[in-house]
């Protein structure tokens, strides 16, 4: 009789079923069901990193008290942004995950993180490029180091085998996709597939207290392609964002298990490999000289950076019966509802005008701070008036047209002035008048103008 084990798997999400269905149960995706080998008999011998007396080994309960918490000594590499988004370098043993949509660079970073890792051994395994492609692009880097070791291979066996013969302190794989297994027997880049060579490669950082970095694909939708599993199990997710047409990337933190998720990391691309962006509200403001009706500057906080943004707007007559609202970079509903807030409390006819919406350098902006400079780049465009170049804005707008407290509001102030703008607007909240205790702040304290507003009214007669 055959020993061959079978199952179904969603290829969107990876839910796994021993029947054929239509629909995702999981996921609810159609016609996602494939079917993969899942257990090959004549492979159980093989190498791999199952270690030996793992089902031996005897786990007991034990107080919480009693565990000695070792000393984290975490790796720092040469790049100051990526040690932000792990939390503060690399810790050993741990499992961390980098998705990226092809050409936006993956490789490129890890491979220039991998040689300037100077004291110990490095181990970069690639499936995707042969030698000399790497070798080339190293020459690009201008980076050598003796103690990286390369590896074109996608079987996890021959992998394992380089691994113990090497024992190297850092180990990165390009890419997780392109791993292949020899206990499972369905294709490469299978869901079952890329769960088990993970699955592997976890139980290696974890058992020999390595790190490990598996670099992995995203589908165009920006989910990791293939399984979610993917991210349950690894310590850390980090999500490359920006477009491939911009030279800006941001390295963003999905999940970490050894620290904050709200961190970023911001490079530029350039000629010779990535470099770290440490001043990046300097680039994303473009200081012209003429006033230009429709940009407004905001003051966001980042992760736990505050960086200055700008808001471009335009708007024009429709010459259709729909308006048109296109957005880059900004949530299209949230326009929506700043556009009804301005129809309805300051009588303004957006209804009839097209609207675009752009924030400069290709960023995608979350924080809800940036509402009050969205706003005032739209009314900015419909007056074809232009804001004074040295102010900047920082609030939430509210559906009855308030403009709301938004968190460290200091630190947005104290970017501002650094950057040598005059005026900054934010709510009166944020600075109840007559308070200065510990909530609120004083203003004397900045050599900046802070102006308190609390609605979107007093913000239009200020500046028009
Ligand atoms: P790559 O790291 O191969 O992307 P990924 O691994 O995420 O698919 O990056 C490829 C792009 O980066 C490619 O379009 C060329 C560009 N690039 C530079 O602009 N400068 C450089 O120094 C290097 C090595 C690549
Ligand atoms: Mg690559």
């Amino acid at each position: 009789m055959s020993k061959v084990k079978t199952a179904f798997f969603c290829q969107n999400c990876g839910y796994e079923s021993v029947k054929w269905v239509g629909q995702c149960p999981s996921c609810m995706q159609w016609n996602t069901f494939v079917e993969e080998l899942i257990q090959k008999e004549s492979a159980k011998n093989n190498i791999s990193w199952k270690s030996t007396d793992f089902n031996k080994r005897i786990n007991k309960t034990i107080s919480l008290n009693e565990i000695v918490s070792g000393e984290e000594s975490r790796l720092l590499t040469s790049d100051i942004e990526l040690n932000r988004v792990l939390g503060g370098g690399i810790v050993p043993g741990s499992i961390v995950l980098i998705a990226g949509e092809p050409g936006i660079g993956k490789s490129t970073l890890f491979l220039q993180n991998g040689l300037s890792l100077k004291n110990i051994i490095v181990l970069y395994i690639s499936g995707e490029e042969s030698e000399q492609q790497i070798k080339m692009r190293a020459e690009r880097l201008n980076l050598s180091n003796e103690n990286f070791y390369l590896l074109t291979e996608t079987s996890t066996q021959v992998i394992f085998q380089e691994i113990k013969k090497l024992k190297p302190g850092l180990v990165i794989i390009d890419s997780i996709q392109t791993l292949q297994t020899p206990f499972i027997d369905s294709s490469q880049g299978s869901v079952s597939q890329i769960r088990e060579s993970a699955a592997e490669f976890q139980r290696f950082a974890k058992e020999t207290n390595t790190p490990v970095f598996l670099i992995g694909h995203i589908t165009k939708d920006g989910t990791i392609a293939g399984p979610k599993i993917l991210e349950h199990m690894v310590d850390t997710v980090l999500q490359f964002e920006g477009d491939r047409h911009y030279a800006y990337r941001i390295l963003r933190t999905l999940k970490n298990r050894f620290g904050s998720t709200a961190e970023l990391g911001i490079y530029e691309m350039t000629d010779t490999g990535m470099k770290g962006v440490t001043n990046p509200s300097e680039i994303l403001i473009t200081q012209k000289e003429d006033q230009l009706s429709g940009i407004a500057i905001a003051a966001t906080i980042e992760g736990t950076r505050p960086l200055l943004i700008e808001v471009q707007a335009l708007v024009t007559q429709s010459v259709y019966g729909t308006p048109q609202r296109t957005v880059t970079g900004f949530d299209l509903r949230r326009l929506q509802l700043l556009l009804a807030v301005l129809e309805k409390r300051g009588g303004f006819h957006f209804g009839i005008k097209d609207v675009f919406l752009n924030i400069a350098g290709g960023l995608k902006v979350e924080d809800p701070s940036i509402d009050l400079a969205v706003l005032c780049a739209l009314l900015s465009s419909y007056e074809d008036v232009a804001i004074e170049h040295h102010i900047c804005f920082a609030g939430e707008v509210g559906l009855s047209g308030e403009i709301r407290a938004v968190n460290r509001i200091e630190q947005r102030i104290a970017e501002a002035e650094k950057l040598g703008f005059e005026k900054i607007i934010v709510s009166k909240y944020n600075l109840p008048a007559g308070r200065h205790g510990q909530k609120g702040l004083a203003k004397q304290k900045f050599n900046i103008e802070v102006i308190t507003m609390g609605r979107v009214e007093e913000v239009y007669k200020y500046l028009f």
